[in-house]
């Protein structure tokens, strides 16, 4: 069973029929909502909205570690995570869908590794995880195979920048994370990506872009909201179509 963790613009998966909300309770605290269990073109799936099912948990407050580790309980064999994100290089414009193939990290504050001491509560020992390829290019592989299947073009690859938030970047920030390599930005696909790499759980991310980032492209002056919520939209129905080829063996 694999699990879908929703980002803005999915925060209900109405495709799922659902069968049953699962609450777990972790070591570290509520997860952003009950699990939904239910099946998605026939296939049984678990999703969770990371926002919360009210969009009511800003990116820095997601309790990254307790809505894995609620994953992990439920035995779910890989995490594909929706994210939506702004464009920082012309080829990732508004609307466009990306599979990131590298991540760059520049949060911070944020409860970011289950490892914490000697008592480690994933039964696991302490150790450093490999991180050179971040996400598991068998899942990256299998949504690329899926949204071919499914008509949907998809950009193969891209570094996503993952910013503190809740607020938007400066220009500045912008052109220096197109300095450091990066394509994308958003603000929840740190430490996700590395938690699940922790606990075992295979992940990737199917990304959405919803606006060019700050200083770029009709974002010169400023970033305006209500545009971004039209192409998010737009390109909800698309990741649907995805999703559910995903699923289907
Ligand atoms: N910056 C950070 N996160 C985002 C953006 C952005 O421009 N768009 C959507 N999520």
């Amino acid at each position: 069973m694999f699990a879908i963790f929703g980002g803005s613009g999915l925060t209900n998966l109405a495709t799922l029929s659902i069968t049953r909300r699962e609450v777990v309770r972790t070591p570290y605290g509520e997860p952003s909502g009950p699990l939904t269990f239910g099946t998605l073109a026939g296939v049984e799936a678990v999703f969770m909205p990371r926002h919360g099912y009210g969009h009511t948990i800003p990116p820095h407050l997601i309790n990254y570690r307790a809505n894995l580790w609620a994953l992990r309980a439920a035995g779910v064999e890989g995490v594909l995570a929706v994210t939506s994100v702004g464009g920082i290089r012309d080829a990732y414009g508004p609307g466009v869908l990306v599979v990131p193939d590298q991540i760059i990290d520049y949060t911070h504050g944020r409860a970011h590794t289950f490892f914490e001491g000697p008592e480690s509560t994933i039964g696991t020992p302490v150790s450093h995880i490999d991180f050179t390829w971040p996400y598991a290019e068998h899942l990256r592989r299998r949504i690329l195979a899926a949204a071919a299947r499914a008509g949907e073009m998809v950009h193969a690859g891209g570094v996503y920048g993952a910013t503190q938030g809740p607020r938007l970047e400066s220009a500045a920030e912008i052109r220096r994370m197109e300095r450091d390599g990066c394509d994308l930005v958003g603000m929840t696909g740190m430490p996700e990506a590395a938690l699940a790499r922790e606990l075992g759980l295979d992940y990737a991310c199917l990304s959405v872009v919803v606006n060019h980032a700050a200083g770029k492209g009709d974002s010169a002056q400023a970033i305006t909201l209500d545009h971004l919520a039209q192409v998010m939209d737009g390109a909800m129905a698309r990741v649907h179509r995805i999703l559910e080829a995903f699923v289907a063996p």
